[in-house]
């Protein structure tokens, strides 16, 4: 059974460019509740270590200068099949392959400066959330009586 929970960054670009605001009103609207929350300006080692799995990839050091470039918003989000209906809300990787009215589509710069992040498997999700956040940080649905 696919998983309640997945994991978001607002990436640095989105940020600088004001689209906090914007993008979480589109998480909102698609009934995804925010378990967690924070705002945090990565260091190189924790920017690595969060994309350990791409450092073979010819963009890596490019990847790591640009998530450190400024602060981003990391979140949890929770509803059904989380990973993948966050997946078609933020659209593909490369923004002029995403589809219209995605997040990516309306807010990413470029294939790297792609606005935000999201999950790709339910495993990846566990990892990344518990990457940013402890358990005293989490609200999920059910903490909050819903
Ligand atoms: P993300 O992990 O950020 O949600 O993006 P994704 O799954 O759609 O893409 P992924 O293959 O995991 O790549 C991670 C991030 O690396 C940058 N990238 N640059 N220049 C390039 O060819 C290239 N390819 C990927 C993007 O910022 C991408 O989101
Ligand atoms: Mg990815």
């Amino acid at each position: 059974m696919a998983g309640r929970f997945t994991f978001t960054l607002i990436k640095p670009g989105a940020v600088r460019n004001e689209y906090i605001g914007p993008i979480l009103a589109m998480i909102n609207d698609k009934k995804f509740h925010i378990v967690a929350m924070k705002y945090v300006w990565l260091t190189r080692n924790e920017a690595e270590k969060f994309y350990a799995v791409h450092k073979d990839k010819h963009f890596f050091n490019e990847l790591i200068d640009f998530m450190t470039s400024g602060p981003i918003v990391a979140a949890i989000l929770e509803k059904d099949n989380a990973v993948l209906d966050y997946r078609n809300l933020i659209g593909a990787t490369d923004p002029n392959k995403a589809a219209e009215g995605t997040i990516r589509k309306l807010f990413a710069e470029s294939m790297q400066r792609n606005a935000v992040h999201g999950s790709d498997s339910d495993e990846t999700a566990i990892v990344e959330c518990d990457f940013f956040f402890s358990m005293f940080e989490r609200f999920t649905l059910q903490d909050l009586g819903k």
